[in-house]
């Protein structure tokens, strides 16, 4: 099964967990690993970017997703803040890029058909409500998100973020998300507090995080991956990794 979008072609992939993915013909890549697109969404960003903890903390929650994609991270969020009771008054956001709006559209109409989005311009807007009433507000950029995201955050469209899921394609077919330069408008855009999570162990992917101000934690990737990256603003490089990092001829990665 496939559907043509304005990037080209999109074959739907059932995964392990038997939650589904898309492979695209421009990336030439699949949007989640094969083992379970929503296990290892749950695994990488959820649990990688401490959603739980964020949510019992009391605070303002305000979640960036790099590619809406299926909208497989908005699905998995709302699920969490689902399993929590006694939510009132609190203010969860959710906001996501999609350089296709084709696939956005698809996306929402198998996955949420609930939920009727809004269009204003290039952006898409609909509040979620959960259980127990607990509204969650999501906001959907269509276009370039290096663009679109650092301009609507200036315009305080939304809340600096909790919570980063780097959740780009691969370092190798999508380079533009994993610049120092986006890593710098990352943190830009971000609270103190934030926790920034992505299932890349690349080398030049950690040194960028770096250069851009991250601080950078290697943790056990999901299924058979052997490692991931989790990134803060607080706290120190852990001074192995940073030491590994440093004897490496491999650069970081810069804007062309
Ligand atoms: C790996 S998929 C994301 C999967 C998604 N997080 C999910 O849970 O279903 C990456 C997405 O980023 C989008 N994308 C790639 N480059 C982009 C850019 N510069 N701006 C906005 N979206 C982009 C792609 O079209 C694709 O849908």
């Amino acid at each position: 099964m496939e559907f043509k979008g304005k990037l080209g072609l999109y074959k739907i992939i059932e995964t392990e967990d038997k939650t589904k993915t898309l492979w695209s013909e421009y990336f030439a890549e699949a949007c989640h690993n094969l083992s379970g697109a929503y296990e290892e969404t749950l695994y990488n960003y959820i649990h990688g970017c401490n959603i739980p903890e964020q949510i019992t903390s009391g605070n303002i929650i305000c979640v960036l997703d790099v590619g809406f994609g299926l909208g497989v991270g908005l699905k998995a969020f709302a699920d969490e803040i689902n399993k929590h009771e006694n939510l009132s008054d609190r203010t969860f956001s959710y906001v996501s890029m999609e350089l296709d709006e084709d696939l956005f559209l698809w996306s929402v109409k198998n996955n949420f058909p609930e939920y009727t989005f809004i269009k204003n311009e290039n952006v898409y807007t609909c509040t979620f409500i959960l259980n127990a009433g607990i509204p969650l507000s999501v906001m959907v950029l269509i276009g370039d998100g290096r663009i679109t995201i650092p301009s609507a955050f200036k315009q305080n469209n939304f809340s600096p973020f909790t919570a980063i899921f780097q959740d780009a394609f691969s370092p190798k077919k999508n380079p533009a998300l994993w610049t120092t330069e986006w890593f710098s408008d990352l943190s830009f855009m971000s609270t103190e507090e934030v926790y920034m999570s992505t299932y890349s162990a690349s080398v030049s992917v950690r040194k960028s995080m770096i250069a851009a101000g991250w601080k950078i934690e290697s943790a056990k990737g999901f299924g058979q991956k052997r490692t991931m990256t989790k990134a803060r603003l607080i706290g120190e490089t852990n001074s192995t990794l940073a030491a590994d990092l440093a004897r490496s001829p491999t650069l970081e990665l810069h804007d062309i």
